[in-house]
């Protein structure tokens, strides 16, 4: 997976490409970030990257010019190929638009800064936009290492040894079951019994329920999208049942 990002702050980048799993998977050759300096594309002997909104009114507005530029010095490298603009209004990314981003060659993120970007970028430049959440950003940074890091997880070869993405909370559409390591006693908390028991099977039941359990308390809006056996059902009646 090869990631071309075009931004006004590449430094903001610099200990997100070294130490994070996106960094790691570098080191493996799976990953490749290229950060792209809008700032280099732009003209004059200024080199503004932003003007006045048309129209009047508070702020500035990221030029359209410097980044189709920026765009244009980037090299494709295969046919999987989505450039995404990050903003605010963009479609939600969530867990099912990470799998679907995985599958690409190369993604370029289009990072936007101060009010806005040009209208322009969206419709003429980027294939897609995408928003990471309803709260407003000073900037595109923080979303794109988001994006990169939830989509390079899933590239095939990067988690490597460590936890399977499967049981991940929202790959079910459930939110995750609650994990305990030692101590066995944690402020008079115990582990949960059944996790010290061995039964494989009655450990599968608890966080089963366990899951199904979170969901219901804190995010009961995916439950109407998620992934539920008739097991699940019956449990989800007995948890609502025992709530009342
Ligand atoms: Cl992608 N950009 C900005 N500036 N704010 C955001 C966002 C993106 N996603 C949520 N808030």
């Amino acid at each position: 997976m090869r990631f071309d990002v075009l931004t006004l702050f590449p430094d903001l980048f610099s200990s997100f490409v070294k130490e994070t799993i996106p960094g790691r998977a570098i080191a493996k050759g799976l990953v490749d970030i290229s950060l792209i300096d809008i700032r280099s594309f732009a003209r004059g002997p200024h080199l503004v990257t932003d003007d006045r909104p048309y129209g009047g009114g508070d702020g500035m507005v990221m030029k359209a010019g410097p980044i189709s530029r920026a765009l244009q010095s980037v090299e494709k490298v295969g046919s999987g190929f989505r450039v995404i603009l990050l903003t605010p209004q963009g479609r939600l990314f969530t867990q099912a638009v990470a799998w679907e981003l995985s599958r690409m060659e190369q993604l370029v993120l289009i990072c936007g800064r101060y009010e806005g970007v040009d209208e322009r970028v969206r419709t003429e430049l980027a294939d897609m936009d995408l928003s990471i959440g309803d709260y407003v950003l000073s900037g595109g940074e923080l979303a794109a290492m988001v994006v990169m890091d939830a989509v390079s997880r899933l590239v095939p070869g990067v988690l490597g040894g460590e936890r399977s993405t499967r049981e991940d909370s929202f790959e079910d559409g459930l939110l995750e079951y609650p994990h305990y390591t030692r101590p066995r006693v944690f402020k008079d908390r115990e582990v949960p019994a059944v996790l010290l028991s061995g039964d494989h099977e009655k450990i599968r039941q608890w966080r089963r329920t366990e899951s199904l359990r979170r969901t219901l308390e804190r995010r009961p809006d995916l439950l109407e999208n998620a992934a539920l056996s008739e097991e699940d059902r019956k449990i989800l009646a007995q948890l609502k049942e025992s709530d009342n």
